[in-house]
């Protein structure tokens, strides 16, 4: 079982399993984390999602869509490592990544 660091809003760092497949947002949520609303539930519609990934996965990442950086571009803590979780299906190649979860809006 591969793991990532999730770093919430206090600055504190928890390692939480993860599971090839499931988005970057189903495992935060699972995990029981609530800072990560996902309002919609993964249909890349409401951006409370967001989260700063590791400068040095950032390769690993799959490219981002149109809809997730329309979304983005809404919020004003946009910095050039953000993301939506939800649009992030976790693979092995990134085990061991940090992700941040972005102020609230
Ligand atoms: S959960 Fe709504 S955009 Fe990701």
């Amino acid at each position: 079982m591969s793991t990532i660091i999730v770093q919430d809003r206090e600055g504190r760092q928890v390692n939480i399993n993860a599971t090839a497949g499931l988005s970057i947002m189903e495992i935060v949520r699972d995990a029981g984390i609530d800072e990560l609303m996902a309002l919609c539930g993964g249909c890349c519609s409401c951006a409370t999602c967001h989260i700063y990934v590791s400068p040095d996965f950032a390769d690993h990442m799959p490219a981002m869509s149109a809809d997730e950086d329309d979304l983005l571009d809404s919020s004003e803590h946009r910095n050039p490592l953000s993301r939506l979780a939800c649009q992030i299906p976790f693979s092995d190649r990134m085990a061991g990544m940090m992700v941040a979860i972005a102020p609230e809006e």
